[in-house]
C-alpha cells in the first residue's frame, strides 16, 4: 500500500534533520512491507524567497492531496524584519494548524535511560526517568482570538491579543487528554490561570465537566506558574498535562529540556480524522544551522508519530523508537546530549547509526 506523504522542510535545520528521518522511513518501509511517496515542497522562509509568500497554494496543494504532513521547521533571522503577519510562522504554519484543523497537539517528553546523564536536573530528581505527555491545544486561545491589532502613536500607542476559547474547544481538546491519559497512568493535570483569566475559569469548569465522562481518569487543576516549578522539582508527579494554546507552547519547551534537549522532543499535531502534521518541538535552530550537527531525533521520533497515529503503522513506530534507544545506549549521541566523556557525532552518523539499527 502506498500512502503519500507531504514532506515540507522548512529554514535552519530543517532540511538536515528531514534527510535522516526520511532515510529511517526508508528503512521501516523496507522492513515492514508498505511504500511512502513523498511529495518536497517550500514552506516558510524558503518559501519567501523563492516564491514570495510562505505558504504558496501549490504547497497547500500538496498537503491537501497527502495522507499526512512531515513538517521541519520555519523561521529565521532573514526574516524576522517582514511585516510580522508576513513572517514564516505566523504566514505558515499557524495558517496550516488551522486550515486543516490540528486542534490536539501531542508532545511526548520521556526521559530515554541512556540520556538521564543529559538532563539538567539531579539525578536523585531524576531518578530512573519520567513520562510526561503534554496534550495543547493547538487552533485557538490567544494565538487566533480575534480581535488582534495596534493603533495610535507616542504613549498611548497600544497593541492587543484576545485570549478565548469557546466550549466545544475546550470540550474536544479535553477529551483527547483523557482518552490518552486511560492508556497511560491515568492521571490529567489541567493548567490554567483561573485564579486571574476568565477565560481560564471557563477553562476550568468545562475540563471538571468533561471528566465526568471518564470516571476511570484523576483530574488535578494546576496554575501555569507553579506548573513550571512543580515540573522540575517533581516531574515524576505528572502523567498527562492538558494545556492550552500558549501555556502547552511554554510548558513543552521546559519539557524539552527535561529529556536532555529540545532537539528530542516530537510532536503530533492532529484534526478529528485521523490526519495529522508532525514535526519537533523546537525550531529552526539558527544558532546551529548548517552544521551538520543538530540533533534529528526530534524528527524522527516526529516520523514515527505519523507512522502510528495518520497511518496505523504502529509496530514500524516501535522499531524507530526502539532504534533511537539502541543507539543512544551505544553513546551515539549529538553535540547537544553528550554525556561527559562521549564525542559527539554528526546529524548523519546519528542518521545512518538509526537506519543500521532498524536494519540489523
Ligand atoms: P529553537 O527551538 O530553534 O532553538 C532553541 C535552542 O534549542 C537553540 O540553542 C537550538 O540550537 C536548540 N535546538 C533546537 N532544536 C535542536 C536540535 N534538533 N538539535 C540540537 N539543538 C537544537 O528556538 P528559537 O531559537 O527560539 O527559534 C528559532 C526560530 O525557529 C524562530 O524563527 C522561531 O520562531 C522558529 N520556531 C519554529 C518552530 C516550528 O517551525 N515548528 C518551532 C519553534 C520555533
Ligand atoms: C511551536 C512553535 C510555534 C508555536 C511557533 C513557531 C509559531 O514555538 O510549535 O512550539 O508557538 O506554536
Ligand atoms: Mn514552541
Amino acid at each position: 500500500m502506498t500512502h503519500n506523504i507531504a514532506v515540507l522542510d522548512g529554514d535552519g535545520i530543517g532540511p538536515e534533520v528531514m534527510a535522516e528521518t526520511i532515510r529511517v522511513l526508508d528503512a521501516v518501509q523496507q522492513k515492514f512491507g508498505f511504500s511512502l511517496h513523498y511529495t518536497h515542497a517550500d514552506v516558510g522562509g524558503i518559501a519567501i524567497d523563492n516564491h514570495g509568500e510562505a505558504l504558496p497554494a501549490s504547497t497547500l496543494q500538496v498537503c491537501e492531496t497527502s495522507e499526512a504532513i512531515l513538517f521541519g521547521s520555519v523561521g529565521g533571522p532573514k526574516w524576522e524584519d517582514l511585516p510580522p503577519e508576513q513572517q514564516p510562522e505566523r504566514a505558515a504554519l499557524l495558517p496550516l494548524r488551522k486550515h486543516f484543523d490540528l486542534f490536539c497537539n501531542l508532545r511526548p517528553a520521556k526521559v530515554f535511560k541512556a540520556l538521564v546523564g543529559a538532563c539538567p536536573l539531579r539525578p536523585d530528581i531524576v531518578g530512573n526517568g519520567f513520562d510526561v505527555l503534554v496534550v495543547r491545544e493547538l487552533t485557538s486561545g490567544i494565538y487566533f482570538g480575534q480581535p488582534k491589532g495596534r493603533e495610535g502613536s507616542g504613549p498611548d500607542e497600544r497593541a492587543w491579543d484576545t485570549k478565548v476559547y469557546t466550549r466545544a474547544e475546550i470540550e474536544r481538546i479535553a477529551r483527547m487528554a483523557f482518552a490518552a491519559a486511560q492508556l497511560r497512568r491515568k492521571k490529567v493535570t489541567s493548567v490554567d490561570k483561573a485564579n486571574v483569566l476568565t477565560c481560564m475559569v471557563f477553562w476550568r469548569e468545562v475540563v471538571k465537566e468533561v471528566a465526568g465522562e471518564f470516571p476511570d481518569v484523576e483530574l488535578n487543576h494546576i496554575y501555569i506558574d507553579n506548573a513550571t516549578m512543580q515540573l522540575v522539582k517533581d516531574p515524576h508527579q505528572f502523567d498527562v498535562m492538558l494545556c492550552g494554546n500558549m501555556f502547552g507552547d511554554i510548558i513543552s519547551d521546559e519539557a524539552a529540556m527535561l529529556t536532555g534537549s529540545m532537539g528530542m522532543l516530537a510532536s503530533a499535531s492532529l484534526n478529528s480524522s485521523r490526519f495529522g502534521l508532525y514535526e519537533p518541538a523546537g525550531g529552526s535552530a539558527p544558532d546551529i544551522a548548517g552544521q551538520g550537527v543538530a540533533n534529528p531525533i526530534a524528527q524522527i521520533l516526529s516520523g514515527a508519530m505519523m507512522l502510528k497515529y495518520s497511518l496505523g503503522y504502529e509496530q514500524a513506530a516501535t522499531a524507530i523508537e526502539e532504534a533511537v534507544a539502541a543507539i543512544l545506549a551505544k553513546e551515539i549521541m549529538t553535540q547537544d546530549i553528550v554525556t561527559p566523556g562521549v564525542t559527539p557525532v554528526s546529524t548523519s552518523v546519528m542518521g545512518d547509526a538509526i537506519v543500521r539499527e532498524i536494519l540489523t
